[in-house]
């Protein structure tokens, strides 16, 4: 298979995990006889710095033109700590998802067994955790009108859904529940919120298109607390954008480092894939990012190819090197010398020789 890639590193760490996600996609294609060919954009704060813009109209062109895009993270310390900066690298991200309508952000949570001992929950609370978060990803309060009073004393987001914005998601959503363990949780605020009740009423007359998919309603706010006590009780969760968000990067918790957790941003045209951490500019050029995050949205850009003997090699290779402990510094206890770079040339290394590879 020939696939055009658009390669969108992004800020801090961001270019440093893709590189490996990219050594180990060329690993793939040598393996398997594809030809992936990546095209770099700029994006975020890189983006400002070289063109004024966090999302030029060149990155634009790259990614609309491209069959799926890897993106790194996004974010600058200065920006953070500046509420009055007008642009902001976050808005490159934000930008592609709208514009290239990524409405479906999936995020898979899997508590490996050998890294149970690294989360700072119970082992038997979190052992054979595995559910996916179905995050809406372009509508909701992160895109709703925004104001700010002259006086700058009063400002607004406006959480704004329509029904064809919940419907379309949700679809994705009940079908993904369906080739799983057939249980979807819409998680909303329904009690509260007037666009949590029109998500409630939408999957209500939703449910019964899926008969054999259990459906169970939770407030965010006991899902926050239910996702730490029994997390295996998830199969789908289904959320609002800004919900989704502060879910995923919770059940960061469960899985023992947010270093590992991939996602894809699929719509109807485009699709994208990205780790959820951040940009993480504390770490930049030390090597102690953790590569795998954005090794698996590379698995996961496979899958949605149809690529699954390629996923699932990728995916062994990451088991392997969780096994032999050859992770950086957030995960690792045993070595203390493995850096970002050397998690990505053992997964290479075990594509090219899955027979072989062991710690060299
Ligand atoms: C994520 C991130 C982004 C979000 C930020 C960087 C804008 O936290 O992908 O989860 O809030 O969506």
């Amino acid at each position: 298979m020939k696939l055009n890639i658009a390669l969108l590193p992004g800020d801090g760490i961001g270019p440093e995990v893709t590189a490996q996600a990219v050594k180990v996609l060329n690993a793939i294609a040598t393996e398997f006889d594809h030809i992936f060919n990546f095209k770099r954009g700029l994006v975020g704060g890189a983006a400002i710095k070289k063109t004024g813009s966090p999302l030029p109209d060149e990155t634009i062109k790259i990614a609309k033109e491209a069959d799926a895009i890897l993106f790194g993270a996004i974010g600058e310390r200065k920006y953070d700590l500046d509420p009055n900066a007008k642009i902001r690298p976050e808005q490159g991200l934000l930008g592609i998802r709208k514009l290239l309508d990524l409405y479906g952000n999936i995020r898979p949570i899997i508590a490996y067994d050998d890294l149970l001992n690294k989360s700072s929950l119970k082992k038997r609370q979190i052992k054979d955790t595995n559910f996916v978060i179905y995050r809406e990803l372009t509508s909701g309060i992160y895109f709703g009108d925004k104001t700010l009073s002259e006086d700058g004393n009063t400002a607004s987001d406006i959480c704004k859904y329509s029904r064809f914005e919940i419907e379309r998601v949700a679809h994705m959503a009940f079908k993904a529940a369906q080739s799983r363990k057939r249980k979807l949780t819409l998680v909303d605020k329904a009690n509260v919120l007037e666009s949590s009740r029109l998500w409630r009423r939408v999957v209500q007359e939703l449910a019964p298109k899926y008969p054999n998919v259990k459906v169970e309603y939770l407030y965010i706010d006991n899902a926050t607390m239910q996702l730490i006590i029994n997390p295996r009780q998830f199969d789908v969760i289904l959320t609002e954008n800004m919900f989704g968000d502060i879910l995923s990067e919770e059940a960061s918790v469960i899985v023992g480092s947010i270093g590992l957790l991939a996602s894809a941003s699929i719509g109807d045209k485009h699709a994208m894939f990205e780790p959820i951490h951040g940009a993480y500019t504390k770490a930049i050029n030390k090597g102690i990012a953790n590569p795998i995050a954005s090794i698996l949205s590379a698995a996961m850009l496979l899958d949605h190819f149809g690529l699954d003997d390629e996923a699932a090699l990728v995916r062994k290779g990451v088991d392997k090197s969780i096994k032999l402990q050859i992770t950086t510094p957030d995960l690792n206890t045993k070595y203390d010398n493995i850096s970002t770079s050397k998690v990505g040339d053992f997964i290479e290394d075990f594509i090219n020789n899955p027979e072989e590879t062991n710690l060299n």
